[in-house]
């Protein structure tokens, strides 16, 4: 293995997931407060409206269910819900057929026509019955919602569904549905399959947690590096060269659509002595992951980092070699590769 020359750059790493910023159409935007008539704003512009008059979708047969306790601390979005003892199902209008982002909101309470929902084991399918969440349980986190966000690719011929499914003698339930459009590029270069993506690790790297203009969340990645001595965080940078529009010599230069430029801001540099840095990530052996990295060299002169990121042994890509592209040759450029490693993998290096 070659061994990383120089610091390493801004890199911030998710699996299973990908980047979109605009609405195709805002017909298609749902934003739903489940088992509740009230609008609720969850953060800025993130707004759940109640579902006395559904617009554009419907649900089955279900109950609307309140919390009892109505403790003040949590937004009221996740004191009502829609719940069952039988499968439901919400059907949405879909008027263009592209790639969606489904966020799906669980936070476990006690009302008085169901269950404590923390006692509910369910599965999640898609119209296409392709499990999204299975024999799920949002035990031991009451009072802390549980989101779960997936990338789908919906044709305007299907009837578009998500069917909440118990498992036999519990319920299902839900406290909110997000479902709006994603741009049709943000599916990775190469990955061809139609199979729904699940968000597993979102992070931005040697930087404080975001929250971007589409409710991405990017965690800090301090609980994923594998040796805290390898790396120390850079001082930020706030002017970033946004100059490469499509990107340079087969890379694709990032921008907000991408990711919010908070991320490319901050960044880890390596440690004088270290050899690598190495996130660590818990996956699961039965499903097939997209990495997406990026970077933005804000670390020194350009063209003075020149490393290689790897996935497991089986996918490395080198950085930062002005013979392979020239866009190393600016400093404070953001730009991404993603890539699904051919096996599974339960780490990432970077060496
Ligand atoms: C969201 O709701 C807030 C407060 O109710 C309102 O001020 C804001 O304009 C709404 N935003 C959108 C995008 O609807
Ligand atoms: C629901 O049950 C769990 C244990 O099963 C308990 O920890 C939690 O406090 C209960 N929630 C409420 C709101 O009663
Ligand atoms: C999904 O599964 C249900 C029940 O197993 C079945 O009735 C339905 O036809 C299936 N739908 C599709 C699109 O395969
Ligand atoms: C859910 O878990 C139960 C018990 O652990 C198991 O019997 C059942 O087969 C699981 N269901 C699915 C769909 O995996
Ligand atoms: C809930 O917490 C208990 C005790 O901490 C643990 O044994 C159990 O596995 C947890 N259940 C889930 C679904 O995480
Ligand atoms: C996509 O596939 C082409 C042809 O196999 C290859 O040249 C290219 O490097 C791949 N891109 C990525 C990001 O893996
Ligand atoms: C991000 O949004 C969540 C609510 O969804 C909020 O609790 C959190 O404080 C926000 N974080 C930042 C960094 O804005
Ligand atoms: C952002 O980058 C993506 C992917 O490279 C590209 O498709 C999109 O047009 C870019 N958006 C803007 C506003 O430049
Ligand atoms: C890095 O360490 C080497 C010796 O291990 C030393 O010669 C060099 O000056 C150090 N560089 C920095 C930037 O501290
Ligand atoms: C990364 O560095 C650590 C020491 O910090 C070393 O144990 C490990 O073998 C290195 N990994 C690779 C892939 O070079
Ligand atoms: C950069 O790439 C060129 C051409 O592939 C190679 O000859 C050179 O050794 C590389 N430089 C470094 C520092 O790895």
């Amino acid at each position: 293995m070659e061994h990383l020359r120089i610091p390493l750059l801004s890199l911030f790493v998710f699996l299973l997931n990908l980047s979109p910023l605009h609405f195709l159409s805002l017909a298609d935007d749902y934003f739903i407060n489940c088992g509740s008539h009230d609008d609720v704003s969850l953060t800025p512009g993130q707004n759940f409206s109640g579902e006395s008059k559904p617009v554009g979708y419907s649900f089955s047969k279900s109950k609307a269910v309140k919390d009892i306790n109505q403790l003040p601390d949590i937004s009221s979005l996740y004191k009502t819900a829609r719940s069952f003892n039988k499968p439901f199902y919400y059907q949405f209008s879909i008027t263009e057929d592209g790639n969606y982002l489904v966020r799906l909101h669980f936070s476990a309470f006690s009302s008085s026509s169901s269950n404590n929902l923390s006692t509910a084991v369910f599965g999640v399918l898609d119209s296409k019955n392709f499990t999204l969440l299975n024999n799920f349980t949002t035990k031991n986190t009451t009072y802390s919602p549980v989101i779960k966000e997936f990338f789908l690719r919906i044709d305007i011929t299907d009837s578009f569904r998500l069917y909440f499914t118990p498992q036999p003698s519990s319920f299902a339930f839900v406290n909110a549905i997000e479902l709006f459009p994603a741009p049709a590029d943000f599916i990775a270069e190469n990955y061809t399959s139609n199979l729904p993506l699940h968000t597993v690790y979102r992070l931005t790297i040697g930087g404080s947690p975001v929250n971007d203009t589409i409710w991405r969340k990017w965690e800090t990645d301090d609980s994923h590096i594998s040796d805290q001595n390898s790396a120390k965080k850079a001082p930020p940078e706030n002017a970033l060269n946004l100059n490469y529009r499509g990107g340079i010599e087969g890379l694709l230069a990032s921008n907000e659509s991408v990711a919010p430029l908070s991320v490319y801001q901050t960044a880890r540099e390596m440690m004088n002595g270290s050899s690598n840095i190495t996130w660590f990530f818990s996956v699961s052996s039965k499903a097939r992951h997209i990495v997406r990295a990026h970077f933005c060299d804000i670390v020194g002169q350009p063209g003075n980092s020149i490393f290689n990121l790897y996935a497991n042994a089986n996918f490395r890509k080198e950085v930062g070699n002005i013979s392979q592209s020239s866009i190393f040759q600016y400093s404070a450029v953001p730009f991404y590769y993603s890539a699904v490693p051919k096996t599974n993998f339960l780490k990432t290096d970077s060496t």
